[in-house]
């Protein structure tokens, strides 16, 4: 490792543990219009689908007291445009790029993760939050059966890195982790959004069409860290920590609290240059705290 901030995260080389969530930086074009985006570490594809999805009808994103909710539906152009369109771009970029898989049944998810790991791509990010249309729409991440069912099968034809993204909803976090480890899962991201509601109160009606939508943004840090911490403990493989990042000192309690790296989402709604900001910001910090480098202070809260 050369720099301050360098780590390697499953033998992928990162300049630093700073990496855009899924569905919070598209595909990373519109970004790099607004700065250079080739300082992060990585960036993760918004949700592929194996089809296009146009996603979901109504209000797709509300502003909530420390946070938001969207209900987005993971409307994307799907896995083969992907490939055709904007894979080329997320290559031709100098840092690591992760593409986020999606599904609502266990053969979309195998045929989606089967065709993107025939391409160069450095790394899979499984979500497994998404309903499952054979079960109740039930989201596969909920259940230890589920998720097992979709890990097992999506690591038979994945060649490159997997790691599986969770979900906060899930019976035992814990335990979904275990399994995904168990099942071969290289790495785990966690977490995603918290299924939540809102009202509007003047047409006394719900606030989005499918009733539920994904609560994201600082109001969910602590939980994400609590998170993070105890899954940290329980596994053996490495961990990207997500939940209401906004700043460097939010980076370094994941990371203290054993999170290998990190992955930035509702943050770039409110500051599109937070990324630079806070890379900036870890690196003045290991500097006056005289660290070497970012991974030694991995894991140092018990
Ligand atoms: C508008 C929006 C769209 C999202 N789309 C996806 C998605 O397509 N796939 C996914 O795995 N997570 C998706 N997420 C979840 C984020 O990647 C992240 O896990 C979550 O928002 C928590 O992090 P944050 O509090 O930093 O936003 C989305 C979040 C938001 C706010």
């Amino acid at each position: 490792m050369s720099g301050l901030l360098d780590i390697n995260f499953l033998e992928i080389n990162f300049k630093n543990p700073i990496i855009m969530a899924s569905g919070t930086f598209g595909f990373g074009r519109e970004y790099a219009e607004i700065y250079d985006i080739e300082k992060l570490g990585g960036i993760v594809s918004k949700g592929l689908t194996l089809n296009p999805r146009r996603g979901n009808q109504g209000i797709r994103v509300w502003e909530t007291s420390s946070g938001m909710m969207n209900s987005v539906g993971l409307e994307n152009p799907g896995i083969q445009a992907f490939i055709e369109n904007e894979l080329p771009f997320m290559q031709s970029l100098n840092l690591a790029h992760i593409i986020n898989i999606s599904g609502t049944n266990l053969e979309d998810y195998v045929k989606a993760c089967h065709k993107i790991s025939r391409k160069k791509v450095d790394m899979i990010e499984l979500n497994i939050s998404c309903p499952n249309v054979q079960e109740n729409n039930i989201p596969f991440g909920i259940k230890e059966t589920t998720t097992r069912e979709v890990v097992k099968e999506v690591r038979k034809v994945v060649k490159v890195p997997l790691m599986v993204k969770l979900s906060p909803d899930a019976d035992d976090i814990i335990r979904i982790a275990r399994i995904c480890e168990e099942e071969g899962a290289d790495a785990i991201s966690l977490i995603n959004t918290f299924k939540a509601f809102a009202i509007n109160i003047n047409e006394k009606k719900k606030i989005f069409e499918n009733t539920f939508a994904g609560l994201s943004g600082p109001c969910i840090k602590p939980i994400a860290l609590r998170m993070v911490h105890e899954v940290a403990k329980q596994v053996k493989i490495p961990i990207m920590g997500i939940g209401g990042i906004v700043n460097y000192q939010d980076v370094l309690e994941f990371l203290m609290a054993g999170a290998q790296a990190v992955q930035i989402g509702t943050a770039n709604f409110i500051n599109p240059k937070v990324g630079e900001i806070i890379i900036k910001d870890l690196e003045n910090y290991l500097i006056s705290n005289d660290i070497s480098n970012i991974s030694e202070i991995i894991g140092i809260v018990d």
